[in-house]
């Protein structure tokens, strides 16, 4: 079968991935420690905090290591390159433990006889580490991976690959992993569950991968890993399992993609990648922080209780561009759930307006980076006068993670595409659940009312796919309306909210004028814009506020403007005055911000195209703002 950028199934297997480390590894007749360093440059687009490399030398397993990139663990190994020809390589994307020197990949066991490399989170890491204490592990890191180098040495009986077996079936979560025995240095092992994992099959040589860019330059013949399966991988052949040991016959998958495509999944852009990873990042950001009966939010991060809550009679949320835009939704769910006042201010205004903060307020910083200095700046301007803050980003160990007094990480992985899509929506999720959160705690909503915004929470990833099925429509307004020099954006409560981050996302990558009204402000002054042939993207979800954003629509329409309607599924007045309208899934109103700004983002992605923009990298725009 051949594999290409637009097989949308392949596309999405290869996807498939809960944190974007990255994984190479290589047995054949060459150095292994080249090839290693060659591929993980190839994953370094999907961002990482730390590197390592291990090889196989004989008497012993070359292990080296370092936090920060490619170039430092280059320098480290400069005059010292191992010789072996079998290795394994990891970049970093911190999840467990902060970004350092011991935290990064490979890990070992006690002895350095077995080493593995991880992708993905160990759930049940805790308890299987104070087991293995107990038992006299010594461990040196503070990673959930380092407890499956020392599981095997502890199962470890003389079948490498039977071990390998049994610590996967002790081991609950996510990974993919290869692993190296001192005992065995004719075999790498590999598996996947959740994470992807890809062999690459060459004559007299084979590699393991977590993603095509890091082999392409080698093979271009490879096997897809399923769930359950283990690779038992050596220099001449190599043999699939599934997770009772039987041997799985496996087709070999041609990739076509070239190397730049391949970096993108498949994709013409990153934007366009991360946008479609969406329902994943949603995901992977609520899993494990709702209840296993649905009926309550758990934020182990933080230990709040009505003392601490009642103690605070002020919530700054405080961000920058598509943040700030999250944290008016936030603020949205806070007041409204959990009924506490907020206030949402940009961090370059709140940093020199001598805000009205004390050791009663609690200030919520967002950032995706974690290293916006306005941002880090307001943090720390709150912490001098007292507050109490708590950070929500998406970067382990950056600078407004180890800022604040506590954090909750979004997870949705590396963003690079300068404007951001997936961040968003994840910063939306923490946001709700946060309000949830504090809602359970003051009491300001009923045990059933909490069920059903959870049960409604749990489908929204699914709705979000579904939402992004269809993007036919949307190619067809941009392409229209791609070259206007001005489109409106109007929406009341949430929607204009999500009116905000529409218009954003058009002005930043389309370069079309573009501005959000709340539908009532029209009357007063941008009404006068509003002439034949002029284009406005009216949301009009929020049901306690339909009729009044139908009349300010039909308003609009009257001045002959071109309105696309975004309503939710089952809205059938909207359609009888409009011209187009896109339908997304119905939810909780409280939620659909999450399904209404993905059309926005692909109208802007598509109106980009159009016009010939560079989408992933706007003029005169950085993705992490590290200047005032
Ligand atoms: C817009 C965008 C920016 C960022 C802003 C804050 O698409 O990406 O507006 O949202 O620069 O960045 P972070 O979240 O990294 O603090």
């Amino acid at each position: 079968m051949t594999l290409h950028p637009s097989d949308a199934l392949e596309r999405k297997k290869i996807l498939e991935e809960k944190f974007m480390c990255g994984i190479v590894g290589y047995i054949g007749e060459k150095k292994a420690a080249p090839i290693l360093l060659d591929g993980l440059t190839k994953l370094e687009y999907r961002g990482y905090d730390s590197a390592g490399i291990a090889v196989d030398c004989g008497e012993n397993i070359f292990i080296e290591k370092t936090v920060g990139r490619l170039d430092a663990l280059k320098d480290k190994l400069k005059n010292r390159l191992p010789e072996g020809t079998v290795g394994i390589g990891h970049t970093r994307w911190a999840t467990h433990g902060r970004p350092s020197d011991s935290n990064a990949h490979p890990h070992t066991d006690c002895h350095g006889n077995f080493v593995v490399v991880h992708n993905g989170i160990i759930e049940n890491y805790l308890p299987i580490k104070e087991d293995l204490i107990a038992k006299g592990h010594k461990f040196s890191s503070e990673t959930d991976t380092e407890v499956i180098a020392h599981l095997l040495e502890e199962i470890y009986r003389g079948d490498f690959v039977e071990a390998v077996r049994e610590v996967l079936n002790k081991i609950e979560g996510s990974y993919s992993l290869a692993f190296m025995a001192k005992a065995h240095p004719d075999i790498l092992i590999c598996a996947k569950q959740d994470n992807p994992l890809i062999i690459g099959l060459g004559r007299g040589e084979n590699f393991i991968a977590s993603d095509i860019p890091a082999i392409i330059n080698h093979t271009r013949q490879t096997y897809i890993l399923n769930d359950g399966e283990i690779a038992v991988v050596k220099k001449n052949s190599v043999q699939i399992l599934n997770r009772q040991g039987k041997s799985v016959d496996k087709k070999i998958f041609h990739v076509t993609w070239n190397a730049e495509a391949a970096e993108k999944g498949g994709y013409e852009h990153f934007m366009l990648k991360e946008i479609n990873e969406q329902p994943k990042a949603v995901r992977d950001t609520m899993s494990k922080r709702i209840a296993k009966d649905g009926g309550a939010i758990i934020l182990d991060e933080l230990n709040w209780d009505k003392n601490f809550l009642d103690g605070i009679d002020k919530i700054y949320i405080v961000a920058c561009g598509t943040a700030y835009h999250a944290g008016l939704v936030g603020k949205f769910y806070i007041e409204k759930l959990a009924r506490k006042l907020v206030e949402v201010d940009l961090a370059s205004e709140y940093r020199y307006r001598d805000p009205i903060v004390d050791e009663k307020t609690l200030v919520i910083v967002v950032s995706q980076s974690g290293e916006t200095s306005d941002t880090l700046a307001a943090l720390k301007e709150s912490k001098r006068l007292g507050a109490k803050t708590l950070a929500i980003t998406n970067v382990v160990g950056s600078s407004i993670a180890r800022e604040a007094h506590q954090v909750i990480h979004t997870w949705a992985g590396p963003e690079i595409a300068v404007a951001s899509t997936k961040a968003y929506t994840t910063q939306l999720i923490l946001m709700f659940m946060l309000a949830l959160y504090m809602a359970q705690i003051c009491e300001t909503l009923s045990d059933e009312r909490i069920r059903e915004l959870i049960c409604r929470l749990k489908k929204i990833p699914a709705q979000i796919s579904e939402t992004l099925s269809d993007v036919e429509p949307i190619k067809t307004f941009a392409r229209q309306y791609g070259f206007n020099e001005d489109v409106f954006y109007i929406g009341r409560a949430l929607d204009y909210d999500v009116a905000l981050e529409g218009a954003l996302k058009l002005k930043e990558i389309s370069y079309i004028h573009a501005e959000a009204y709340a539908s009532g402000e029209l009357k007063h002054g941008t009404l006068a814009l509003i002439v034949e042939g002029v284009p406005v993207i009216a949301l009009a979800t929020q049901k306690s506020v339909y009729e009044k954003t139908l009349s300010n629509i039909k308003e609009v329409k009257a001045r002959d403007a071109i309105v696309i309607g975004i309503a939710a599924a089952g809205d059938t007045e909207l359609e009888k005055y409009l011209d187009h309208v896109i339908f997304v899934p119905e939810t909780d109103e409280l939620l659909i911000p999450l399904l209404t700004v993905v059309p926005l983002q692909l109208l802007a992605y598509y109106a980009a195209i159009t016009r010939g923009c560079d989408v992933d990298k706007p003029r005169n725009l950085a993705k992490s703002v590290t200047v005032e």
